[in-house]
């Protein structure tokens, strides 16, 4: 092997050894750069004869093509490598699943209570909503429970601190009843020019759906539950009507009827008379089960005399059901807690 054949060998091999551009360039340094091998040859010819320099010449130049060569090689060789680790870092896998955005669902409450508007909104009932934090008079006096009613005791009402200083009593409203005298006082106020213009009142039509809260906790009893209110107060609304109306709301909810329907003699300060509301179906899971749905009852005077109007003239009817129970027989869900734990395993079946 001549000189530059072993010239062009070190090259390579030095080459080869660089494992990075850096290293790459600090080698091509040594054999192209201006101190470099090869151009130290090229610098010693200056000593030979013109003859000599032509061939040494072409022998240089020809060992120099083979190391540019083979820094060329090298360099593309480390360019292909850097590639190929910035694809694996960068890889995507196409196989995996795409990421959905997750389409939500309405709570199974929310879907209810949605029915429930609906079906009454059919039959000329207006919606109204009411506070969560009521005072102790729209809550129970209003309604007609006696100072002393246990349902005023604290076992059973959660109280909100008003720190007395303007002596009103505040608890969060133990059931939407409160929204009887609420709704019936803004109805009034809103037809007063009419009626004193000699007009009669329209008829107050309402449901009142919402949250409402008592100290109590179990698999039938929640903390928070759910109500809907029904008034209907006018001249001449009777019993018969409530029957028609809650009879027409249960069959249009349960989509069936093959039900058997009760009114239940039951006692509540605010009606009298009052009547508990018990269905049963005649088929199906529950068949041959009375299931309380609903008190109802014809308006106390006491309770239309604090909504402002005569009793004499004046009288209706109201009732009050549990959402959570009629969305529990409607859903075939046996523990009332499921519907407030948030686990989407039970959630995501209503979808
Ligand atoms: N407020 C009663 C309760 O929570 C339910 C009720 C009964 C409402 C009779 C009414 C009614 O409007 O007429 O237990």
């Amino acid at each position: 092997m001549n000189d530059l054949d072993a010239l062009v060998a070190a090259a390579q091999a030095d080459f080869t050894a660089a494992s990075t551009p850096a290293d790459l360039e600090n080698a091509k340094a040594q054999y192209l750069g201006k101190a470099g091998r090869l151009t130290e040859l090229l610098k010693g010819m200056a000593a030979l004869t013109p003859d000599e320099k032509k061939s040494r010449g072409a022998a240089i130049n020809e060992a120099k093509q083979r190391v540019e060569a083979a820094l060329n090689a090298r360099r593309q060789a480390l360019a292909e490598a850097e590639l190929q680790v910035q694809l694996k870092a960068e890889a995507l896998d196409v196989t995996l699943p795409g990421r959905h955005r997750g389409t939500g669902g309405m709570h199974p409450i929310t879907r209810a209570m949605e029915r429930i508007e609906a079906i009454f909104s059919s039959m000329g009932f207006d919606v109204a909503d009411g506070p969560e934090i009521e005072s102790d008079w729209y809550n129970f006096t209003a309604l007609n429970n006696p100072l002393n009613h246990p349902a005023r005791s604290m076992q059973d009402t959660f109280y909100v601190d008003t720190k007395g200083t303007d002596g009103i009593s505040l608890n969060l409203r133990t059931h939407t009843s409160p929204m009887q005298v609420r709704y019936a006082l803004q109805h009034a106020r809103r037809y007063k020019a009419d009626m004193d213009a000699g007009h009669p009142m329209p008829d107050i039509r309402v449901i009142a759906p919402g949250r409402t809260y008592r100290v109590d906790s179990d698999a039938t009893h929640s903390p928070m539950f759910h109500q809907v209110e029904g008034l209907w107060v006018g001249e001449g609304i009777s019993f018969k009507d409530l029957k028609a109306v809650y009879i027409s709301f249960l069959q249009q909810f349960f989509e069936t009827e093959d039900m058997q329907i009760r009114f239940r003699p039951s006692y509540f300060p605010f009606t009298e008379p009052s009547a508990e509301i018990d269905m049963m179906f005649g088929s199906g899971p529950l068949k041959g089960r009375w299931l309380e749905v609903s008190g109802s009852g014809q308006v106390h005077p006491q309770v239309v005399r604090n909504m402002g109007l005569d009793p004499e003239r004046y009288i209706g009817f109201a009732f009050g059901s549990g959402i959570d129970r009629l969305a529990m027989l409607r859903y075939g869900v046996s523990d009332l807690r499921a519907f407030f734990d948030g686990d989407l395993r039970f959630l995501s079946q209503f979808k």
